[in-house]
């Protein structure tokens, strides 16, 4: 009997974002819904759980609807139901999780938990047929990692953030200049505002592994504002409100430095694994045109090849949620009915 290409309907919703889509094996992402709660956390400068989960709830069922209806394909069609359940909130976990599960047995779909972080991993397939092996940077708000990527669903952890990750740096940066959440996309454009120079020379750390850390980052930006006279410590009050250059250098000189920690960590990893012939840069950070162009200008200059995706797959997401369902539906790889959150 002929086997009609399969359909997989990827649902993501482990943090802030209520994320549905659909995916054809033949040709690719059909339908890409999604429900964003920055306006519901913006006033608190960070993602409130209890909120996020609230929303989760509120939103599934019409965002699941929406991409079957974008697709178009009746949920009868569908073959496989993939879904984030690590890692993440809990409670905006359990919602993507216990939607799945429901609609995957009473509907008789096939279900498969999928790894979030593994989603990012491979969101830049979604647009680009990318060479193995390669690196991959993976950068949000809540991840900072380095891959080595061999194989669909095959890949090694160089690196990650021992503290901090890269957006939370941005996001926390900005919280200290009253600016608003979430703070790299404004950083970016107060850094492109002073032609992304670098003032301020924060330090760059040189651990000797592929690890990273950021925490300390904030703390010199920190302390380098309480310097100036432009943060009161007491207060926890920044002082200089009306000193937009002070910003922008501040965001300017932040921005380059963590665009030089990203490229000592994939000169490092290269120097390990010459052998590789690409590198993929990742996440919600890579919204960020700036460390995307340095690194396409570093791995030129290493003859390698360089892919990004674009806006839309670089932050959370259910395309790549999708993706990820399809190649391990091949690799036989289901999940059971007792599929846990982590
Ligand atoms: O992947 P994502 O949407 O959610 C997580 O899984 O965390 O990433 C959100 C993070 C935030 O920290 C935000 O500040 C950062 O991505 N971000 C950026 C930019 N746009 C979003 N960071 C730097 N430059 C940007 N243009
Ligand atoms: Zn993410």
């Amino acid at each position: 009997m002929h086997k009609s290409p399969r359909l997989t309907l990827g649902i993501e919703t482990s943090c802030d974002e209520t994320a549905a889509a659909v995916y054809q094996e033949k040709h690719g992402i059909l339908s890409n819904a999604l429900f964003s709660q920055i306006d519901i956390h913006k006033h608190f400068g960070g993602v409130i759980p209890e909120l996020a989960s609230r929303s989760q709830l509120e939103k599934i069922y019409s965002i699941v609807g929406s991409a079957l209806k974008q697709a178009p394909i009746p949920l009868a069609d569908i073959d496989v139901i993939a879904v984030t359940n690590r890692p993440g909130l809990p409670g905006s976990l359990l919602v993507g999780v216990c939607f799945a599960k429901a609609v995957a047995w009473a509907a008789g779909k096939k279900l498969i938990g999928i790894n979030h972080l593994e989603g990012h991993v491979f969101s830049s397939f979604l647009e680009h047929k990318v060479p193995f092996d390669h690196l991959c940077l993976t950068a949000s708000g809540g991840h900072t990692s380095l891959y080595l990527i061999k194989g669909f669903g095959n890949y090694e952890i160089l690196g990650k953030t021992q503290d901090d990750a890269a957006g939370e740096a941005f996001d926390k940066i900005a919280k200290l200049m009253n600016l608003p959440y979430p703070g790299g996309p404004v950083i970016e454009q107060l850094a492109a505002d002073v032609n992304f120079q670098d003032f301020f020379h924060y330090p760059r750390h040189k651990p000797k592994t592929l690890d990273f850390s950021f925490s300390g980052l904030k703390t010199a930006v920190l302390y380098d504002l309480v310097n100036k006279n432009a943060y009161d410590m007491k207060t926890k009050k920044f002082l200089k409100e009306k000193d937009k250059l002070l910003k922008q250098q501040v965001a300017s000189s932040l921005l380059v430095c963590i665009a030089d920690i990203f490229e000592q960590k994939l000169a490092r990893a290269l120097n390990q694994y010459p052998h590789i012939k690409a590198i993929t840069f990742v996440g919600g950070v890579a919204c960020n045109k700036y460390i995307a162009n340095r690194l396409q200008a570093f791995a030129k200059n290493h003859q390698l090849l360089f892919f990004t995706p674009s806006r839309q797959y670089c932050t959370d997401n259910a395309a790549m949620i999708a993706f990820v369902g399809n190649y391990k539906a091949e690799q036989g790889k289901f999940s059971n009915w007792d599929l846990d959150i982590l």
